[in-house]
């Protein structure tokens, strides 16, 4: 079947249904595909963000790598409305049972993820395999073919296709780089991160702004901290509210397995989540969040917005949801439609702190 008989949608919490779910470089990619005998070959698929590339090469059976939940989601949500075979997915930081011979990658905006995928390639394939890397062209940089030369030989770049590109790697190195994991010291912990984990380098500056300002006086029994990434706000207030049950979730695998090595103990609950749809309504006393809006290339506060609303639905009458945002963004006019009462705890010309009363 040729890519044009598929229909894809994103299946994400945004609301506008008219953004894409694919780019000329998942095109581009697939198109590249068919230069290659795929028959009989064990296919990689990493960076598939809504399901293009995992239904185009369905018919093959590909190994799906994947990061995060909403991913997985709109993947399966996909091959589904295609009348696909669904898939099961695997992760950057877990071993594949049959070794790669034919590998693609939507190009990630993160370096590190680069380079995760590349070292999961290298250690789950065989000598001969060819990894092909779609991107726009206005997104590269020539840290990519840094990378690149890093775990293969020969590493070539195609003409421009539709503004996209692809990158060819071939002849694997024996000797390549290791992983290792980030740490960041922040008021006297060691944070640990995998690569490709939100602010690799400090703890972000919202994040900071956020622990200075929050009001934890209520003392909460039930703390949510809403997409936390390496868990340091989680943590943080943990220490102040030790007895409290904190749960931690993050819509990022890579950030939930790196939140369950900085964040432990008998109250603490990590989640692997895009959204609030697993807990029950009224559950938490507090809701701590240095909510996303950046999503990878894209600016989208719709995603911010509907997890809002459902921080709402699962806050307990009289609870309250601190979070921190960009100045410019404005959730104020959003957050006083859904909450009885929402203050402003701290403001600069970069941050605000709110804190939303149900
Ligand atoms: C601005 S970062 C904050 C991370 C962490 N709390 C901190 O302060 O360092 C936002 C986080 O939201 C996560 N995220 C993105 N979309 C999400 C969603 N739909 N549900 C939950 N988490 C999401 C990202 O993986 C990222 O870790």
């Amino acid at each position: 079947m040729s890519s044009t008989s598929f229909q894809f949608k994103r299946y994400d919490l945004s609301e506008d249904r008219s953004l894409r779910a694919w780019s000329a470089a998942d095109e581009l990619l697939v198109s590249s595909s068919t230069e290659t005998d795929l028959t009989s070959k064990t296919i990689g698929i990493y960076g598939d963000r809504f399901g293009y590339l995992s239904c185009n090469l369905s018919a093959y059976q590909p190994l799906v790598v994947t990061t995060n939940k909403s991913q997985e989601l709109a993947i399966t949500a996909n091959l589904k409305a295609n009348q696909l075979t669904e898939t099961e997915f695997f992760h950057p930081s877990e071993s594949l049972n049959n070794p790669l011979n034919v590998v693609f990658i939507k190009m990630p905006k993160s370096i590190d993820l680069f380079q995760l995928y590349l070292a999961h390639t290298s250690a789950n394939s065989n000598d001969e395999v060819q990894v092909t890397c779609g991107f726009m062209t206005r997104h590269f940089t020539k840290s990519w073919i840094k990378i690149a030369e890093a775990y293969f030989e020969d590493v070539t770049q195609s003409r421009a296709v539709k503004k996209a590109r692809v990158l060819s790697l071939k002849g694997k190195k024996k000797d390549v780089p290791s992983i290792e994991l980030k740490s960041i010291a922040f008021n006297g912990q060691e944070y640990k991160q995998y690569g490709g984990v939100f602010s690799s380098n400090h703890i972000d500056y919202a994040t900071q702004y956020f622990l200075q300002h929050v009001d934890v006086s209520s003392t909460p029994n039930t703390l949510l901290d809403l997409a936390s990434g390496n868990g340091v706000i989680g943590s943080e207030i943990h220490k102040k509210c030790p007895d409290a049950t904190v749960h931690l979730l993050d819509d990022s695998y890579l950030a939930v397995a790196s939140a369950k090595l900085n964040v432990v103990g008998d109250k603490i609950n990590h989640h692997y989540q895009g959204d609030v749809s697993n807990f029950e309504s009224e559950m938490f006393d507090m809701i701590v969040s240095n909510p996303p809006f950046h999503f990878e290339h894209d600016i989208n506060i719709q995603i911010p917005l509907t997890l809002f609303k459902g921080c709402h639905r699962i806050l307990k009458s009289g609870g309250n949801f601190q979070l921190v945002g960009n100045t410019h963004l404005n959730y104020k006019v959003h957050l006083e439609k859904l909450f009885a009462r929402v203050n402003i705890l701290a403001q600069d010309e970069k941050f605000v702190v709110y804190q939303c009363v149900k």
